[in-house]
């Protein structure tokens, strides 16, 4: 497989390792690694900004495993890193919205000898309706990706980051997780729970080489804003300069994962709303964003 011009301007000096890591990058296996290479597991990766954090990660030198239903996306995108950034890809096709799934996920991680320095608890999905007619399956489902997979994948892999002394985790949270959300409320929770937690761990673990950070976005232009938009009614209903671009998001969740800064709220405006709210009465919130969600109903 032809290499990418950085890998050949490299190719002086490598190490053992450097060598058998560029073996298994171009065989795509992630099972030797170059000294310093630090594997990156995303979630949610087949789409959105979860692909967006992928082709980030491989930029900056990471090897992947990327994780979503689609194993067709997923495959197409391990052939694209591997190619552009000569990174080894492994892909795992699984459906975390079910119970046990990051368990099964682990075992899997296991049983191929994978290990993750790097957890990108990504994968997420929203329902924008009343929640009156929103299905209790979707609900449930919701809550058991954005919630329980997040919560359990990160409790399974803490104790070994502990241990080696160094990891990394980047929670999607949302700016809807400082505010209550009418007519999407579980989806907000499920934010809400995501930021605390977050914030909650990153502190206990803090001195132990493990930093946990909640990339907080506005809305950004994806999959799960165009078919809110259509579920709605109101495709364009967002106007242009507050849809975020997810490369854009992508790159500062990477900044804010490396640099362990705890929470991230991307772009200038988002930042200046949540500030703003905050010191707002808890009611006078609460009635301002129904006023605005109804709007659009
Ligand atoms: N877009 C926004 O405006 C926005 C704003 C703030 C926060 N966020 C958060 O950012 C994250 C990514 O959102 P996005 O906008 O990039 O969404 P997206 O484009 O809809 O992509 C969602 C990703 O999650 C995966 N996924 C969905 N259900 C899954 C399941 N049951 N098991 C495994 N993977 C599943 C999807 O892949 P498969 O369908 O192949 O499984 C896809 O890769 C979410 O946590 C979201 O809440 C988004």
């Amino acid at each position: 497989m032809a290499r990418p011009s950085t890998t050949r301007r490299k190719a002086s000096g490598v190490t053992a390792s450097e060598v058998a890591a560029a073996a298994s990058a171009s065989s795509g296996r992630v099972t030797a690694k170059a000294a310093g290479t630090k594997t990156a597991l995303i979630t949610g990766a087949s789409a959105g900004i979860g692909r967006e954090l992928a082709f980030v990660f491989a930029e900056h030198g990471h090897d992947l495993i990327l994780v979503a239903r689609s194993s067709d996306k997923l495959e197409d995108l391990a052939g694209e890193v591997r190619r552009r950034y000569a990174r080894a890809v492994e892909v795992v096709a699984m459906d975390l919205g079910v119970a046990g799934a990051a368990r099964r996920l682990y075992d899997e991680l296991a049983s191929r000898g994978l290990q993750v320095e790097i957890l990108v608890n990504n994968a997420g999905v929203g329902a924008f309706k009343p929640f009156g007619e929103t299905d209790c399956a979707d609900i449930t489902q919701m809550i058991q990706l954005n919630v329980m997979a997040t919560t359990e994948l990160t409790r399974l892999l803490v104790p070994e980051m502990v241990e080696r002394g160094h990891g990394r985790i980047l929670n999607l949270a949302s700016v809807a997780a400082f505010v209550p959300t009418p007519l999407c409320s579980v989806y907000g929770a499920t934010k809400a729970f995501v930021l605390s937690f977050t914030e909650a761990l990153s502190e206990e673990l803090s001195g132990r080489g493990v930093s946990v950070s909640a990339l907080c976005p506005g809305v950004v232009d994806t999959e799960m804003v165009r078919g809110a938009g259509e579920t709605l009614g109101h495709p364009d209903a967002v106007p242009s300069f507050l849809m975020l671009d997810p490369r854009q998001v992508a790159r500062e969740g990477y900044q804010a994962c490396m640099e362990g800064e705890v929470i991230h709220i991307n772009g200038f405006t988002y930042e200046a709303v949540v500030q703003w709210m905050r010191l707002q009465p808890r009611w006078f919130v609460r009635k301002l964003i129904g006023f605005l969600a109804r709007r659009y109903r």
